[in-house]
Parts: structure tokens; sequence; C-alpha cells
């Protein structure tokens, strides 16, 4: 069962109070009582707040665990060539990202330091809580190319570039990105002060090659709570893998050790897809035709043919073009992704028109037996593409979690 408590935040200390106490520490004397141990609330003794995400651990957040409805999610190209300034990059990200998601600043935090030098943190979270702020880090395949850093031989094979796909529209200032951060979090502004501190701490390394903001989660991995709706007012996640199904995680999400390689074991791969939604068009389109084109109703979320949101569909009671007959894993020889993607719009077109859509995001084991097959079937045949235009695109690795704080992101890909 997912836990509950995961869906409402429970109040929690604020950033400030956190701050006052650590800075109390600091106060005491760094020397004396360690003035990191002192910042550290969960290893400073003082339980974890309840609505912080554990960074920690052997997979990384922000995947299985449940979906919070706000995004903030950057790819980054990495402009420095040194191996050794990518891998102490990745390393101070881990330390910033365990203290991000905690609801501790970045380094000293935004106030009290040295006033001749920027603070170590911008400071906008300031009082904010962590809002369940969780940050997932990938790797795109340019960063394995053969004369950059060395890393061709470690390439997974499961990191395939995905086709051109009929219909794509792709923008390259969309897609691509050597690395990149997901952020989900309650508060949006605590998802994006996170991103914009990493940037931040990467200055020099990495530049932000593209970033896309999201709202109301399209997709739950909590099956318990109300499926969350997308922008043309289906409920969508009903058939989702969710995050306490374990049996359906190992098969189809994470990385078993005997896939290889050895450094993503307990990892997965991501495919984003920045999805335009012609919402005006949908809007004009009758109701029959709208639940013909998904294969559910638009009010419960049945399949065709059925009563209830959770019935089993019968696919032969839809339309051969329908969305979920095609995208069914009996359709696509059992194959499965866990889908965590976001709505967003992004002002007008110029023509009239919102610039909305679906960020759409999804993990998987190898994006070869998942994504491609499945955009495949949908890329010919899906009734929605007449209401849809596929306009940015990426694929990353996504390597296991931070074990601890000796760890750090990637250590494995790097030793
Ligand atoms: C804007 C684009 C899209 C919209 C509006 C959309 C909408 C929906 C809706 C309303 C459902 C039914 C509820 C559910 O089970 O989640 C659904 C199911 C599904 N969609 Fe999409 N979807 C889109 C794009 C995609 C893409 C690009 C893929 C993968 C390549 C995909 C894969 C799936 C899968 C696997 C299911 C579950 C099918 C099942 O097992 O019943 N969708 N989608």
């Amino acid at each position: 069962m997912a836990d509950p408590s995961h869906e409402e935040a429970a109040p929690a200390p604020s950033r400030r109070s956190l701050l006052g106490w650590g800075g109390a520490g600091l106060a005491l004397g760094a020397a004396a009582v360690g003035g990191a141990t002192a910042l550290h609330r969960g290893g400073g003794g003082g339980a974890p707040a309840p609505d912080a995400v554990p960074f920690h651990g052997p997979r990384q957040a922000g995947i299985a665990t449940a979906v919070p409805d706000r995004l903030h999610f950057a790819a980054f190209d990495v402009t420095t060539t040194d191996r050794a300034e990518l891998a102490a990059l990745l390393r101070e990200w881990s330390a910033a990202a365990a203290a991000l998601t905690q609801g501790r600043p970045v380094g000293g935090g935004a106030t009290g330091g040295l006033p001749e030098a920027p603070p170590d943190d911008t400071g906008e979270a300031l009082g904010l809580r962590p809002a369940r702020l969780t940050l997932t880090l990938g790797l795109g395949p340019s960063l394995f190319a053969k004369d950059r850093f060395g890393l061709h031989t470690r390439r997974p094979a499961a990191l395939a570039e995905l086709p051109k796909f009929p219909g794509d529209n792709l923008d390259p200032a969309r897609g691509g990105g050597d690395l990149c951060v997901q952020a989900c979090s309650d508060d949006p502004q605590v998802a994006v002060h996170a991103v914009r501190n990493l940037a931040r701490i990467g200055f020099g390394r990495v530049a932000v090659r593209w970033s896309q903001l999201g709202f109301g989660k399209t997709s739950s991995t909590t099956p318990d709570s109300q499926t969350p709706r997308n922008l043309f007012g289906f409920k969508d996640g009903t058939a989702n893998i969710a995050g306490t199904d374990d049996k359906a995680l190992d098969r189809h999400v994470w990385v078993p050790a005997a896939d290889g390689p050895d450094w993503m074991a307990g990892g997965s791969y991501l495919v984003a897809r920045r999805i335009r939604m012609h919402i005006e068009t949908w809007d004009r389109t009758s109701l029959r035709e709208q639940e013909d084109v998904i294969g559910r109703t638009k009010g419960e979320g049945a399949p065709v043919a059925k009563a209830g949101e959770h019935d089993a569909p019968l696919l032969t009671a839809m339309l051969p073009t329908a969305h979920v007959r095609l995208a069914h894993p009996d359709s696509n020889g059992g194959a499965r992704m866990l889908r965590r993607g976001y709505s967003f719009t992004d002002g007008t077109d110029g023509l009239g028109r919102l610039d909305a859509g679906l960020f759409f995001l999804a993990y998987q084991r190898d994006v070869r037996d998942a994504f491609i097959p499945v955009q495949r079937a949908l890329s010919r045949n899906d009734a929605l593409n007449e209401y849809i235009q596929h306009t940015g695109s990426a694929v990353f690795a996504i390597p296991p979690g931070v074990r601890d704080e000796r760890d750090w992101w990637a250590r494995g890909l790097f030793t």
C-alpha cells in the first residue's frame, strides 16, 4: 500500500527555522560541534522533515516515489572537456541535492556568510518547506561520445537514440543534453530554486541547454489516490505502474545487474518528450469522438464497454486506432513503462492558440523494449495524432541512487 501521507504534505519546520538552528550551531563554534554536522538536520539527530523525501538510497528518488504536483526539468550541456572536472561537478551536485531535498540551503546558506562574497545559496527558498522535493539525475548519449570523456566503452546499449517517428516535429533547441536534472516538488519555487542552484554550482562546467516547467502531474504512482487528469480532460495514469508494485518495477523499470553495464544496476532509462496538444481542436470535438480516440470514458475513465475506471479493458471493443488499445501491453508484446509526465502551458503560439501540452516522462528498463516499440505503434496509427505533435525529445540513463554521504551521482561510471 502506498503511504497516504505522501499525498497530503504534513506541516514541517521551515527552512528559516532550520537555518536558525544551523546558524545557532555555527554560533556555538563550528570547530567545537562541527559546522557541517550542526547544519545537517537528519545527521544532527533531529527527525527529517515529514515532507522531505530521502535522497540517499539504492535507487534515485523521483521515479517510484509519489509524484508531487510541480516540475522543473533541465537538460545541460557539459562545457568542460576535463573528465575530473565533470566527476567533481557530480560530487558537488550530489552534496547540494542531499541538502536541498531535506530543506537545507546549499553550502553555507543564503545569509550569514562573508559580506564581500556572493552567498552559497541564492535564497529564494528561505522559509519554504522541502515540499517533497526530489532531484533525479540523468546522463545523455552525447556524454558517451568517443572523443569526449573516455566513457564510450561504458555506454549502455539500452541508452538507445530514438528513431525519427512519423509526425515528429522536433525542435533541436528543446531536445538532447549531456545531463538532466528532474526536480519535482509541490512548491514550484522549491523546484526552480533547486535547478537554479545546481546550474550555479556548475557554472563554467555546464550550461543549461533547455528546460521545461510542468504542473498538474498527469500520472500517479500512488493508485489509491485520485487519478489526475491531463489537458484533454481525461484521467491519465489509470493503468500506470504503481510505485509500490515491486514486481512490475523490477521487471519493467529498474535495470537488473544482469542487463549491464555494472554501473547502471539499480538504475533506469528516461524518455522525455514535449508533446504539444492542440487543445482548441480537441475542444471542438464531440464527447463521443474524444472517448473513442482515447478508448476510455471521460468522466469515470472506464475502458470502452466497461463501467469502472479499474475494470480490465476489452481491447477489441475499442476502435483499432484508440490510444489505449495501441499503447496497451497486450498490443506491444508485454511492454510497459512508468509514466510520470506533467502538463505545461508555455504562453501562446502567435496564432491565437495556447502553446500547451504534455511533458511526457517515462522510466523503463530498456528503451528498445518499451518506449520505442510503443511509440512506433502510436505514431503510425493513434487517432490521438490528429490532436497532438511531438516537439521535443531526449533520452537519459538514470544511474542508481546515491547510497550515502560519501557516494555521489554516477560514481560507478567514473571509478
Ligand atoms: C499528449 C499525448 C498523450 C495523451 C493525451 C495521453 C493520454 C492517455 C490517457 C488518457 C490514457 C488512459 C489512462 C491511463 O491508463 O493512463 C493513456 C494511457 C496510456 N498511454 Fe498515453 N497519452 C499520450 C501520450 C502517450 C505516449 C507518447 C505514450 C508512449 C509512447 C503513451 C503511453 C500510454 C500507455 C502505455 C498507456 C496505458 C495503456 C494501458 O495499459 O491501458 N501515451 N494515455
